[in-house]
């Protein structure tokens, strides 16, 4: 399914972005004293050296609040009117997590809910803020992307604990006009309930993973919505100067780089040194790639990503010169150790 952007409303323009992550690093090393595993198997099959690992006391609205705070000092305005979270580790089983971070941010009285799509989320949460946009009840809306990911595998089981950690990042969108830099093009959406089995967490329980079957559908699902996006958005798969893939597994996103033909110098890759941070994994490549200069001004980007559900989405953008926000793998906010 997918949802072509051909109303003719305001196009979403990307104009703020911020990230966090916890200050703590657990590396392959330290994993290999509680778990049955190694550095070399870690690296290898998945390209993760060390996460992030949120403190017990740190929620998912505090890694959020952190992320969406720097990313609206980075546009210098906070007169959004809608908070879309993307997150699969709310702070409660209700309310949504959403209001509390608008709260911690001093926009009490703006809308704010969560968007449940797990690795997606971050996708589908811009397809509702840019539908926001589009009808006019919202000239600008903070999107976030947090999770806590790193709370969902039982301790003791070395095929996911590896792979997931803890972050957040965000993107303040404005109304404008579809020829912008930082406009958003079309966004392709889709879900496959049928396969719900191969990622979940049972309610009171811990994740349950069948990681290669996972692996096939995220490579197959991540080339077609990337091929549709860049398709809708009138372009070329040549002409994308860097792919934004959601980071699951460096193996995942090098499929997906040789089946479309984009080499690994078009692939923005952080997995190394963050995990799989869920619906935070997009805007915090993003913001790492924006920071050390992978991705510039006037590049051609396209967004791509698979989740749990099954969930997948994607979408392009010309990236836009925003004032340089820093690099979220050295600047650790302090107020989350
Ligand atoms: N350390 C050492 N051995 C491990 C291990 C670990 N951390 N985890 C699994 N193994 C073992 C398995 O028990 C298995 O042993 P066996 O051959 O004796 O049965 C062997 O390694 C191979 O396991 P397999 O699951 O086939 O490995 P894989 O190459 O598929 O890699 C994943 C496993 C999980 C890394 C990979 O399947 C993956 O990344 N899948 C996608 C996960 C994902 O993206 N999830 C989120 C989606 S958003």
């Amino acid at each position: 399914m997918t949802s072509p952007r051909t109303n003719p409303g305001p196009a979403a323009v990307v104009f703020g972005l911020g990230a966090a992550l916890p200050p703590c690093s657990v590396s392959n090393a330290q994993l290999c004293r509680e778990l049955d595993t190694s550095d070399e198997w870690i690296r290898t099959r998945t390209g993760i050296r060390e996460r992030r690992i949120a403190d017990p006391g740190v929620s998912t609205a505090d890694l959020a609040a952190a992320a969406a705070d720097q990313a609206l000092q980075s546009c210098g305005s906070s007169d959004v009117q809608a908070l879309v979270l993307a997150t699969t580790t709310p702070d409660h089983l209700m309310p949504a997590t959403a209001p509390t971070v608008a709260a911690r941010l001093g926009l009490t009285g703006i809308a704010a809910f969560d968007v449940a799509a797990v690795c997606t989320g971050f996708v589908y949460a811009l397809a509702t803020a840019a539908g926001l946009i589009a009808s006019g009840t919202a000239q600008q809306v903070l999107v976030i992307g947090a999770d806590r990911m790193a709370s969902l595998p039982a301790p003791d089981d070395r095929t996911t604990r590896p792979l997931f950690a803890d972050g957040a990042g965000a993107v303040v969108l404005r109304s404008g006009d579809d020829s912008e830099a930082g406009a958003l093009g079309p966004v392709v959406l889709g879900s496959d309930g049928t396969h719900r089995d191969l990622l979940l967490v049972p309610h009171g329980g811990h994740m349950q993973m069948q990681g290669p079957q996972l692996f096939r559908h995220a490579v197959t699902r991540m080339c077609a919505a990337t091929r549709q996006a860049v398709q809708l958005a009138g372009w070329h798969i040549a002409d994308v100067d860097r792919v934004v893939p959601h980071q699951a597994n460096s193996r995942i996103t090098d499929a997906v780089g040789r089946h479309l033909a984009i080499g690994t110098d078009r692939r923005v890759q952080t997995i190394a040194h963050t995990g799989n941070t869920g619906a935070a994994s997009i805007p915090l490549a993003l913001a790492q790639a924006a920071a050390d200069g992978t991705v510039l001004p006037g590049h051609r980007l396209c967004l791509t990503a698979f989740g749990a559900g099954l969930t997948w989405g994607a979408t392009t953008l010309i990236w836009p010169d925003l004032k340089p926000a820093p690099s979220p793998l050295h600047d650790t906010a302090k107020e989350l150790s």
